[in-house]
């Protein structure tokens, strides 16, 4: 049986478009969003409190990272059970607590599904391991034999070392991400039931579509051929290595496809692939696989107008396209642009170039405060896998994902009653949510504004863009009806000639009076929205 949830669209349907191809979906990082029991752990009943927040902030759908029973080696992507939620987190009735009050509030809800690998405390990984070399059970995982005391192959893991580790009869099993997160074998039958399975548990429960982990990792080459070189982290979004990108990852969206379109209300996946370029990324999203894909390609764009138009040209070519600037796995983007004001300048900007382009934008969550990179945890508190994997050298993704400061003065401003799992910066007191609510020229008010604005504008959203002419170091665009954009990233103010109201800014942008037409002045690294005609 499909449950029917009856979502009501927030704003009325401007057209045709189905609701995904120009959502703005905010990535919610269970463990550090809001604490509902005290134990310095966000959870379910935390982000359920918070819902109303985001609705007024004036997203579309919220996509919440795993909270599924895992023993947390790798924040909850290393999963046991995929039909439960972690008592850490809550219980399935606090799972469907909040997804009726997200569809109350009018957003949808996305969850993240784990397929690359399960947690080594997996019932089917204990018994691959109890039952030996050439058990049943081990098809389900890729363990092979090594060649003499060396692993199979020269595969590295993402977060350091080996991809293999050897089990006491002597096979070794592939983990391309944690000793403790063993990859499955999608050839074979069982484990492709069981997620299909999986993710008709959840859509009957009401979830509006699925975050894909690792989607373009699922299928490795047959042959387990090597790679032929060392420092392969490095060549993810390079090159196509033998695990990664592989063609047959497709004909298992395909099947998921007929899946999801199966229920009823436009229930949706999107791929997290790390993939070399713009045409490899498309073959995801094609008409009979999944909807969307991350663009990671904007996300590690430079700061920079002829870096940014070229990524944003070959991602309009994607049938689908969508925008991140930061999420639970990278650097946050002021402290990548350059930190302190300059960071926080551009990250304005950037916030407003990304919510003005054609398609669905992704924001993670602290994104709209503002909230730099922590980078001063000390050592003790690390718990990323990849400061121990990397022989603590790389400190690993703990930075972004500090608990987002709420209000008051003091840690953990409001995060929780209890001590936060990560250390919240003692300087965070005048960004929180709270103190930057009332204030015109804060981060906040910018993300609301902007957000009124798209939902308001009918030029925004879904549909395409048309460059205009501009001096140097100037992105300029319109879109129909009535609607441009320009970011100045360049070092200089600009004047630009707009025949139109300004609908906002992410900087100190004036209308010079002394001329005939309408010129403005926009400040160096500083975007405008216009309505025009
Ligand atoms: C994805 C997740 C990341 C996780 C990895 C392994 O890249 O976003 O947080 O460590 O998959 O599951
Ligand atoms: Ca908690």
């Amino acid at each position: 049986m499909h449950a029917s949830t009856a979502v009501q669209p927030i704003a009325a349907a401007r057209d045709e478009s189905p609701w995904w191809r120009g959502a703005v979906i905010y990535q919610v990082y269970v463990r550090s969003f809001a604490d509902g029991n005290g134990d310095g752990i966000g959870d379910l009943a935390g982000a359920r409190s918070r819902l109303p927040y985001l609705r007024e902030l004036g997203v579309d759908a919220v996509w919440l990272t795993p909270f599924y029973p895992s023993p947390m080696a790798d924040g909850g992507y290393d999963v046991t059970d995929y039909r439960d939620v972690d008592p850490v987190f809550g219980d399935l009735a606090d799972f469907d607590a909040l997804l009726a009050d997200a569809h109350e509030l009018g957003l949808r809800v996305i969850i993240d599904v784990v397929p690359n690998h399960t947690s080594d405390a997996h019932a089917w990984f204990a018994e691959a391991l109890a039952g030996g070399p050439g058990n049943r059970a081990r098809e389900r995982y890729i363990f092979r034999p090594g060649k003499g005391d060396e692993p199979p192959n020269d595969w590295e893991s993402i977060f350091g070392g080996p991809a293999w580790t050897q089990v006491p009869d002597g096979e070794w099993y592939l983990h391309l991400f944690a000793p403790e997160q063993p990859d499955l074998n999608w050839q074979d039958a069982e484990v492709r039931a069981e997620f299909t399975g999986i993710l008709r548990f959840w859509l009957d429960r009401g979830v509006d579509g699925f975050r894909i982990d690792v989607a373009h990792g699922m299928v490795k080459d047959p042959a387990l051929a090597d790679v032929g070189r060392t420092g392969q982290v490095s060549l993810l979004t390079k090159e196509r290595l033998p695990y990664f990108d592989q063609d047959g990852v497709h004909e298992i969206y395909r099947e998921w496809r007929t899946i999801l379109d199966a229920y009823p209300g436009h229930r949706i996946a999107v791929a997290e692939a790390w993939v070399p370029d713009a045409e490899r990324l498309a073959r995801y999203v094609r008409p009979d696989e999944l909807h969307q894909a991350f663009n990671f390609h904007f996300l590690d764009c430079a700061f920079d107008a002829a870096a940014m138009r070229r990524v944003v040209e070959e991602s309009l070519a994607i049938e689908a396209p969508t925008w991140v600037l930061s999420n639970h796995d990278v650097q946050r983007h002021v402290t990548r642009y350059g930190g302190g004001y300059v960071g926080q300048r551009r990250a304005r900007a950037a916030a407003l170039l990304m919510l003005a382009l054609p398609g669905s934008a992704y924001v993670y969550q602290g994104e709209e405060l503002g909230l730099p990179e922590v980078l001063d945890l000390p050592d003790e508190v690390l718990q990323d896998p990849m400061w121990e994997r990397s022989g603590r050298t790389e400190r690993g993704r703990d930075g972004c994902r500090v608990p987002v400061p709420w209000s008051g003065e003091q840690a953990p401003f409001g995060f929780s009653a209890g001590e936060p799992w990560l250390p919240m910066p003692a300087s965070w007191g005048g960004i929180t949510v709270e103190a930057q609510s009332g204030e015109p020229g804060s981060m906040l008010a910018l993300y609301r504004t902007a957000l009124r604005v798209r939902r308001d504008h009918p030029a925004l959203g879904d549909g395409a863009l048309r460059w205009l002419d501009g001096p140097s170091g100037v992105l300029i665009f319109d879109r129909g009806p009535g609607f441009v954009c320009a970011v100045n990233a360049g070092p200089d103010e600009v004047e630009l000639a707009v025949d139109g109201e300004l609908l906002c800014a992410s900087g100190p942008v004036y209308l010079l009076s002394d001329r005939r037409s309408r010129t403005w002045v926009v400040p160096a690294e500083t975007a405008a929205w216009w309505t025009v005609g």
